[in-house]
């Protein structure tokens, strides 16, 4: 497809798309992402905004998750009904308020198949052969070829109610590790009948279906495919065998446009998330070479596109034809809109902490730790202003809590101080993005940074504020946003002093980032945190000492992150040859330290005393207390401070950021 640029601030992106069926106004699409916002299988108003507002910032198509497509299974409370006509009034409403904004609405057909496995394992999944599914390991009943058969037309109808309903398409997720992937994939499917045995008759499902839903709907209906990349298996689809299936799918007849996803449903789940430790679109290259299978089909370049410089770069090489904007879109639905007028400063970045992956996988609605104003109609309408009267409020606590509640306050016509007692501001974000795959936390705070002083907020900073200089101050509203630090973990360590001077890891990073260069000997980590920050210092620490040793009462690392969090920690240690010990208890012993030992044992049942010799480097990540020395004096002086972030219990950033934003809209 040959693209000619127009006049924008970025050509390519604000180039038209003009397919046969496929007509965009732009080359950004909202690709399908699971929000959770579903109430009772029906558009809930959450989620009717969520999508409303990514229509109204720009995109030119959105692809919304996927539905409950069949009457008979993989249905889910949330997620949308589209197996009979009583769904067609919601869907309609929802088609209507998306494509009122000049942006096209597809629905994302998927079916989980043998991932469909509830943790009482009280389904029974199905999938092409009898073969434990990778994740959870339940076997599925194999389904009979009249089943698939009647399953592609129950799927053909769901498409045509979706038509009906005023939707332009619907995408099929042949991705991911779900049914139509495992019907493609050797992996999974052992089958020997018309599904089955060979690489034509394992993409024979696919095609009956794609025939089946040109049958059923319009001339003008559009179907978008998801493929493999390469699926992570061994045995499975690799980039090899994705580049042969791209190829006898792409059928411009009847394919609209191909994306591709990376990892699947096992140990590689995470690729399709690439967070902050991997580079900025990593596929970008690979994209482009299977966009030479695709026959001209135009290509969405899906992962890790942030910026709209790189996304415009992606089109100008010719590396994709349009771009699937997901995370960064989630963190700011106008991405689209500002990136066109040339306002890209603008963007409140995603930061690709996957937290959203992390809400929707608990399982709760969608979260952003740098979108508090998700689903909401400020999140595009901005903050909204007191028609009268202001506060005078005082803010204590220069991190990301402590921030988002001045700048909103402010915004909103309050007179706001903050009081920072580290001489920069970010507070905790800011130790940990001077860490490996945490840089791009900074696009938290600087944001509200940026928001805070166009806005007018008075920062005092290096002021570690005492009662009196908050009182003087006449505040009508205190936001106690202090933090809390790491404690003493006395259950690990003691209560003695002789021990008193191993340092926790936020303190001995911070003093460690000051010298670079390599350490001798070992550097050993006691972890019962079991946060990301924890694992960011320990990948430091690897390219730094000779040796990692991770210590942890716990059965594995990790437990308070996400699976695919969890997955990429996993494998960048193991990969940096860090030891981790599991069920392990440090045992340490004075004299011993002295001479760089440190002893541990079981954690459970008895068992011997083991060493750990030549440690260079030891620290512990433990539970963090809040700090609330200023909580009593306020309250004594007849004031009401709100608590917010890790003062009022130390959590995530996301509820630093959540809570700091609701603080600055409570102010009245
Ligand atoms: C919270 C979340 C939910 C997702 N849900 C789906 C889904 O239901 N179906 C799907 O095909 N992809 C899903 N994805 C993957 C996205 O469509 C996209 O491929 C991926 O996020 C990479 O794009 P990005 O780097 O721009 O976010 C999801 C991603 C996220 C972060």
């Amino acid at each position: 497809m040959i693209q000619t640029p127009t006049m924008s601030a970025f050509s390519y992106l604000a180039q038209p798309l003009e397919g046969s069926r496929l007509r965009l106004k732009n080359r950004v699409a909202h690709p399908a992402i699971l929000t959770l916002l579903v109430q009772n299988q029906e558009v809930s108003e959450a989620f009717m905004r969520y999508h409303a507002n990514r229509a109204k910032g720009g995109a030119a198509m959105i692809v919304v998750e996927p539905v409950n497509a069949l009457s008979w299974h993989s249905r889910r409370q949330v997620q949308l009904n589209a197996y009979d006509d009583a769904s067609l009034p919601g869907l309609a409403r929802l088609a209507d308020a998306i494509r009122v904004h000049d942006c096209r609405i597809l629905a994302q057909i998927q079916d989980r198949g043998r991932g469909n496995y509830s943790r009482a394992r009280a389904d029974i999944t199905y999938g092409p052969s009898a073969l434990p599914d990778d994740e959870s390991g339940a076997v599925p009943y194999p389904l009979s070829s009249d089943e698939v058969a009647e399953m592609i037309a129950a799927f053909a109808a769901t498409a045509r109610r979706l038509e009906s309903a005023g939707f332009d398409g619907v995408e099929l997720s042949a991705a991911h590790g779900h049914l139509f992937h495992q019907f493609l994939s050797p992996h999974s499917n052992r089958r020997e009948d018309r599904y089955g045995g060979n690489f034509t008759s394992r993409l024979r499902l696919l095609k009956e279906l794609i025939a089946a839903i040109r049958g059923a709907c319009g001339p003008a209906f559009v179907i978008g495919l998801k493929l493999p990349g390469d699926d992570g298996i061994e045995g499975g689809i690799d980039f090899a065998e994705a580049g042969r299936i791209t190829e006898a799918l792409a059928d411009p007849k009847t394919i609209d446009y191909m994306a591709f996803a990376w990892g699947s449903q096992s140990k590689a789940l995470h690729w399709h998330i690439p967070d902050g430790h991997w580079p900025r679109m990593p596929y970008a290259p690979r994209i482009a070479e299977l966009r030479k299978f695709a026959g001209g089909i135009p290509v969405m370049a899906l992962g890790r596109i942030v910026d709209p410089n790189e996304a415009e770069a992606v089109l100008a090489a010719g590396q994709a034809d349009l771009v699937g904007i997901g995370r960064a879109m989630i963190t700011d639905p106008a991405w689209t809109k500002k990136a066109l007028s040339g306002r890209g400063y603008a963007i409140r970045p995603c930061v690709s902490c996957n937290t959203c992956w992390g809400s929707v996988a608990t399982p709760s609605a969608i979260a952003c730790d740098n979108n508090p104003a998700l689903a909401t109609p400020r999140e595009i309408d901005g903050v909204p202003a007191l028609s009268g009267g202001f506060r005078r409020v005082v803010v204590v606590g220069g991190g990301v809590a402590g921030l988002e509640a001045a700048w909103v306050a402010s915004a909103r016509g309050h007179e706001v101080t903050l009081f920072s007692a580290s001489s920069t501001l970010g507070g905790r974000a800011r130790l940990a993005a001077a860490l490996p795959g945490a840089e791009g936390l900074a696009g938290v705070y600087d944001h509200q940074i940026a928001e805070a002083q166009s806005r007018g907020v008075r920062i005092e900073l290096g002021i570690q504020a005492e009662a009196a200089d908050i009182l003087s101050l006449e505040p009508d509203h205190v936001v106690l946003a202090s933090g809390a630090r790491m404690a003493w973990p006395e259950d690990l360590l003691g209560n003695g002093e002789a021990l008193s001077g191993i340092p926790d890891l936020p303190a001995a990073m911070t003093d460690l980032l000051a010298h670079s260069g390599h350490h001798e000997g070992t550097a050993v980590v006691i972890d019962e945190d079991h946060g990301s920050f924890t694992y960011n210092a320990v990948d430091w620490l690897t390219a730094h000492f000779d040796r990692v040793v991770v210590l942890t009462s716990r059965d594995t690392v990790a437990r308070h992150e996400h699976r695919v969090a969890r997955q990429g920690i996993i494998e960048r240690l193991l990969g940096g040859g860090v030891e981790i010990r599991p069920f392990r208890l440090p045992d340490l012993r004075p004299g011993e330290l002295e001479d760089g030992i440190v002893g541990h044992r079981q954690a459970i049942g008895n068992g011997h005393r083991q060493f750990i010799e030549e440690v260079g480097f030891l620290s512990y990540a433990a539970h963090r207390d809040p700090r609330l020395e200023l909580l009593a004096p306020l309250r004594a002086a007849g004031l009401r401070p709100r608590l917010v972030g890790d003062a009022r219990a130390p959590r995530t950033l996301l509820h630093a950021t959540r809570e700091g934003h609701a603080a600055g809209l409570e102010i009245t």
